[in-house]
């Protein structure tokens, strides 16, 4: 019999978690299933309560759910507690729920392991101060850039935020970033779900800057334009990120670490 689990937010119909796990399964022979469930904006719990009461091992949770997922939880892990956002949930054997967050080890490898990024002197600029930023703030940390800028079009949010991060990092509004140069800009606002990106002065980038946009969809990704525009010597979506967050979930539930190059080529297309 298979094991399930399956990816829950608002809305899901075009989430890829599905393919992922399901390409994930085969190649490592792990027997599972995994379905998709449309959350209830009113009653997310009672989602997650149902789902383990019909035998679910575990859930990834994706927006608007994470923060609400972390404050379901009382057993949560390090890097879940430092994101304040949970995107996977594992159910334990003896049924106890435990969360633990992916996401930012999931957009550390994407840039290292796929992408040959060296986070090492580094200078990054993270854009945003919402759930997304707040949830992959802990990995860009741990990967030892030389400094790490926070900007929100809010700028109280991303100086709060940095405050709270501790070490070097530093937040500001747009505005403040002028003159300043960056190697790696990430965008973590939802500002490219409209179609918009953020409104940043001209000069970020330094040469061979690149751009990162957590957004994964049609490609180029609006702001991965927006870096093209300016230089960028790589300009990324966040496809590599959901597949690898999706990897370390997969490992947490089964114990297997399942290849990721294979499955992102899939899903660009250009594989099996
Ligand atoms: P998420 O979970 O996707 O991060 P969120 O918590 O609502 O969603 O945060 C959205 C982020 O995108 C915020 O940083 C928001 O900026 P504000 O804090 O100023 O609201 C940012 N954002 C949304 N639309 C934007 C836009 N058009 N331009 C710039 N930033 C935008």
């Amino acid at each position: 019999m298979s094991d399930h689990y399956a990816v829950i937010g608002n809305p899901i119909g075009h989430s890829k978690s599905p393919q992922i796990h399901a390409a994930f399964a085969r190649q490592t022979g792990e027997r599972v299933e995994y379905g998709r469930i449309l959350g209830s904006l009113e009653d997310f719990p009672g989602d997650v309560r149902a789902f383990v009461a019909d035998g679910g091992r575990g859930l990834n949770v994706t927006v608007p759910f994470k923060q609400e997922a972390w404050a379901l939880l009382a057993d949560r892990s390090d890097r879940a507690e430092a994101a304040g956002a949970v995107n996977t949930i594992i159910v334990l054997d003896d049924g106890r729920l435990r969360g633990d967050n992916t996401d930012g080890i999931g957009l550390v490898r994407d840039l290292r392991d796929h992408h040959g990024f060296d986070f090492a002197g580094k200078r990054l600029l993270l854009l945003g101060a919402g759930g997304a930023a707040r949830g992959v703030l802990p990995a860009l940390v741990d990967a030892g850039p030389a400094a790490l800028t926070i900007a929100n079009r809010t700028p109280t949010k991303a100086v709060d935020l940095a405050a709270a991060a501790g070490g070097e990092v530093g937040g500001c509004g747009f505005e403040a970033l002028a003159g300043r140069r960056f190697d790696l800009i990430i965008n973590a606002t939802s500002s490219g779900l409209g179609g918009d990106v953020p409104p940043l002065p001209d000069g970020l980038l330094a040469a061979d800057g690149w751009v990162y946009d957590m957004v994964y969809g049609d490609v180029p990704t609006p702001f991965c334009r927006w870096g093209r525009g300016q230089g960028a010597a790589r300009a990324l979506d966040g496809l590599g990120m959901l597949v690898e967050q999706a990897a370390e979930s997969f490992r947490l539930w089964r114990g297997v670490r399942p290849q990721t190059a294979p499955v992102i080529a899939m899903l660009r297309g250009d594989g099996a």
